[in-house]
């Protein structure tokens, strides 16, 4: 009798593993699908490529007196200020490493994992070293400046 038992719950854990090995391998194309289309604009260097470089250059070194420089510039120590730049855009004065620009950057229409992986492409090249800017943090911010 006990044999039975033994074997039957054997059985149905076999059919159940069965059944989950099928549900997963046909929701497994789907969710490779996801990951590239989510990788795919969390390229912050083709986002920069692609969005800032005309004005702040290959480089990262800006236009000096119009467009400042991203590579070593003390502004983006303030994060909160940075992500605030890209998502809103800045017309009026700004000072970056002691020199002041009076200028348009207009708003950025990035979503928030575009700009979380531009910035963090931006905090890690350039000269500058920076924690990799998260998706939360980017939200945080709009949340603060709708
Ligand atoms: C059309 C030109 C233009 C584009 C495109 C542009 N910016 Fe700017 N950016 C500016 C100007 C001009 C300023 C200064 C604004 C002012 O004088 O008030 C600025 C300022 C900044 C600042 C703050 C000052 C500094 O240099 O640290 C950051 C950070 C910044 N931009 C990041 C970016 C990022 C990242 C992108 C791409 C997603 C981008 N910008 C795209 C023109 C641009």
């Amino acid at each position: 009798m006990k044999k039975v038992v033994v074997a039957s719950v054997t059985a149905l854990s076999l059919f159940m593993l069965a059944s989950c090995g099928g549900g997963g391998s046909k929701e497994a194309p789907a969710s490779t699908e996801n990951t590239t289309a989510a990788a795919a604009p969390a390229d912050g260097e083709a986002i920069y490529k692609r969005t800032c470089i005309a004005c702040h250059q290959p480089n990262g070194m800006g236009i000096a007196n119009t467009f400042p420089p991203l590579a070593k510039s003390d502004f983006i120590a303030d994060r909160e200020k940075t992500i605030g730049q890209v998502i809103k855009g800045k017309t009026g004065e700004l000072v970056v490493n002691g020199a002041k620009y009076n200028n348009t950057m207009p708003p950025q229409p990035l979503n928030d994992a575009e700009i979380a992986a531009v910035l963090t492409y931006v905090y890690s090249n350039f000269g500058n070293s920076g924690a990799p800017v998260t998706v939360d943090e980017v939200k945080a911010v709009r949340a603060k400046n709708p």
